[in-house]
């Protein structure tokens, strides 16, 4: 956990007193700090703080979407979606992404028309860049395109942007959904969990139109009050020392990069080649870990990348339909745990997901068992 939130906590600790609630809307300074760190204005109203972003898209759906609607996420996409879809009663389709995990607009396009088609009205378009799990990002002009079709179809429009602070390279900040077709668009939801370094604090937000929020917050007080005092505090600690903490945790997981692409550069060269990265040679490393950027033109790997993972296809030769039984194999022989690409939504398939996270130490053990299964 980043220091700004352990002496935020290790003050609470020692201090006498009473420790309150909430309260519900949370603390105005946290408020103000979600604000001041979304990047366009925003009135108080147009912020929910909730208990970690997965709260905000548990309030979100429960506030916006019908049973017997159909709910658009990306295939494959967290998990979450479409589960929270299934607990609405509605119908969660999902849409197909572009080269390397990319938002594609014609694609949201068509899986909405299939749904009409199919009978279900559109209540909500999810969308997460970059992504987990396969790192993809979203243009500027995508993302308005989609916001438009949503508007067009009176969908409401949830991006996901909870892995956007941590970009590696100098690709710089992917866009967002806000900054690109400005607040009305929808709804973005951030985290404390992942750039900020404290999933466990759980603390998230989700930042948009007040009409939009308001239902939801219903839902969310009604479910866990807010989020417990002591992570309100240290998320506001978090989020004003975001010029301290967020280029640590991007140095932290450029390293993580470089490090995958020493240990095991064919992976990476066979992710980056599978979502039709450009190769970068021999030469050109991550660019990142001493904090310097890779020329202009280097074609470095980590110009577009961000989060921490490696989506990774099954070895030449393996059946597709055989993802879980090879992610099975790999951890009982080697004792390495990755996720299946079909755990993700059918489109899934063929791929695993591997985590960089965790101990250095321990991703650099995890990466030489993993590497002979994709030689030869
Ligand atoms: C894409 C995405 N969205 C939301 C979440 C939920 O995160 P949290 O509730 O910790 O903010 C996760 C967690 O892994 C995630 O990967």
């Amino acid at each position: 956990m980043p220091a700004p939130a352990r002496r935020c906590l290790e003050h609470q600790g020692r201090t006498d007193g009473p420790l309150p609630y909430g309260p519900n809307s949370s603390s105005p300074e946290l408020v103000a700090a979600v604000a001041g760190q979304h990047g366009i204005p925003l009135a108080t109203e147009e912020v929910m703080v909730t208990s970690g972003s997965q709260a905000a898209l548990f309030a979100l759906f429960h506030a916006h979407v019908e049973a017997g609607s159909a709910v658009l996420g990306p295939d494959p996409g967290f998990v979450a979606y479409r589960s929270l879809a299934q607990l609405c009663q509605a119908q969660p389709v999902g849409y197909a992404l572009g080269p390397g995990g990319a938002l594609d607009a014609d694609l949201v396009e068509a899986a909405l028309v299939e749904a009409l088609r199919a009978g279900h009205p559109v209540s909500m378009v999810v969308l997460n860049h970059p992504a987990n799990p396969t790192g993809g990002l979203a243009d500027a002009d995508s993302l308005r395109r989609v916001a438009e079709l949503c508007a067009r179809h009176g969908a409401v429009l949830v991006s996901d942007e909870v892995y956007r602070e941590l970009w590696v390279g100098a690709g710089g900040q992917p866009a967002g959904l806000h900054e690109a077709a400005g607040l009305d668009a929808g709804v973005v939801l951030g985290s404390v969990s992942k750039a900020f370094g404290a999933p466990g604090l759980r603390v998230g937000w989700a930042v948009g139109p007040a009409e939009l929020l308001a239902p939801a917050r219903v839902v969310h007080n009604a479910m866990t009050t807010a989020p417990a005092r002591p992570s309100q505090d240290a998320a506001t600690a978090l989020l004003t020392s975001a010029a301290e903490v967020l280029p640590t945790a991007r140095r932290e997981v450029a390293r993580r990069w470089e490090v995958l692409a020493e240990v095991a550069p064919e992976l990476l060269a066979r992710a980056d080649a599978a979502a039709g990265r450009p190769d970068p040679g021999p030469a050109a490393g991550t660019g990142s870990c001493s904090g310097q950027q890779p020329a202009a033109g280097a074609g470095s790997r980590s110009m577009s990348r961000a989060g921490f993972y490696l989506w990774l296809p099954l070895p030449a030769g393996t059946d597709p339909a055989g993802t879980t039984a090879f992610a099975l194999r790999v951890r009982d022989e080697s004792l390495v745990t990755t996720v299946p690409g079909d755990a993700f939504g059918p489109r899934g398939a063929g791929f695993l997901r591997v985590s960089l996270g965790g101990p250095v130490e321990e991703l650099v053990e995890g990466l030489v068992r993993l590497a002979p299964w994709w030689e030869g």
